[in-house]
């Protein structure tokens, strides 16, 4: 299938990274390339741009995509988490610019033949890396009943995570589960009929967790907060486009913490840690997509995007 996604945001993405000629920005999650088509014009033939993504189908991609652009774009297959290492070896010390969008691509939904969705009977591998790390089935055939129900109560917020971790082990006892309908089936058989009968499908929050758990995706966000403010120039931006809560509790968390930057408890009359505030908050409130984008891609309905910008001069 031909690699289809539809960027999210676009513009606001643009305004928040504060896209100006000659500077260089990263793109972690470069997808289909879309934000990264944008941020190349908005930055000229001066600018530049570092392009990361864990999928090598969006990399091929991309690299057809953003051919044009060359040689102000710089294309990587890796995981975003590895950007310290990236710039290291370009020889560049900070960047203007950092934008992650999280979340799953159109291609990985509907195109990727790896499991991501419940309406399509598929392989059950889920992973956005194909070529490293468990896929779902390694998970959902060999974790205990205990770590199943705290990995979709955790990851799905799943209020059925207990019921639905024994059809799981129940099923697997009769026959490996192998794609993805017949673990729709056994997640759906496991909720009470006049349950499913909502507005999402009784499986989408156990997709969720398992797709997070075989993709260590909250891991890799939390460790990328570490590295990705040192990473920046004075007034760089790092702006995070998320798609559920679990993730954007993480950015609001860690970019409060990052502007609050002491971390002393409010008991103590002096600070100790010396921890001083890193960044401004530019989104007080998440960012989200107008009526008119939504009704054109439904697949912007949840987006949250939050902005921050490194202090100095
Ligand atoms: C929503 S898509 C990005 C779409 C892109 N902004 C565009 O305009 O086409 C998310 C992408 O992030 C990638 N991704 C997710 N976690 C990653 C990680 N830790 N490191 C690198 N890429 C990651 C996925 O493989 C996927 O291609």
């Amino acid at each position: 299938m031909q690699y289809r996604h539809v960027p999210v945001m676009v513009k606001e993405v643009i305004e928040y990274l504060n896209c100006l000629p000659g500077k260089t920005y990263v793109d972690g999650t470069l997808g289909g390339g879309g934000h990264a088509k944008a941020i190349l014009e908005a930055i000229g033939s001066d600018g530049s741009l570092i392009g990361i993504d864990k999928d090598p189908d969006a990399i091929a991609h991309a690299g057809k995509s953003l051919h044009s652009f060359k040689p102000n774009v710089q294309i990587f297959h890796d995981n975003f988490t590895n950007l310290p290492e990236i710039l290291s070896r370009l020889h560049i010390t900070g960047v203007d610019g950092i934008l992650l969008d999280l979340g799953l691509s159109l291609y990985q939904l509907e195109g990727s033949g790896r499991g991501f969705s419940f309406m399509r009977d598929e392989p059950l591998d889920m992973r956005m890396n194909p070529e490293q790390g468990q896929t779902a089935e390694e998970l959902v055939n060999r974790l205990s009943k205990k770590r199943l129900a705290e990995l979709i109560s955790r990851y799905g917020e799943e209020p059925r995570a207990a019921r639905i971790a024994k059809s799981i082990v129940d099923s697997r006892h009769q026959q490996a589960i192998q794609s993805s309908l017949q673990f729709a089936e056994i997640v759906k058989k496991a909720i009470p009929a006049k349950y499913r009968r909502g507005r999402i499908h009784p499986a989408t929050r156990t997709f969720q967790a398992i797709r997070i758990a075989v993709n260590q995706e909250l891991e890799a966000l939390e460790k990328f907060f570490d590295d990705a403010i040192n990473l920046l120039n004075p007034r760089g931006r790092f702006c995070v486009l998320s798609f559920h809560s679990l993730e954007d509790r993480i950015v609001k968390e860690r970019f409060k913490v990052l502007a609050r930057g002491c971390t002393c408890p409010p008991r103590f009359p002096q600070c100790v840690c010396g921890k001083v505030p890193q960044v401004s908050i530019l989104t007080k409130k998440p960012v989200r997509p107008g009526q008119a984008e939504v009704q054109a891609n439904p697949m912007a309905r949840s987006a949250k995007l939050r902005a921050a910008e490194r202090l100095g001069d």
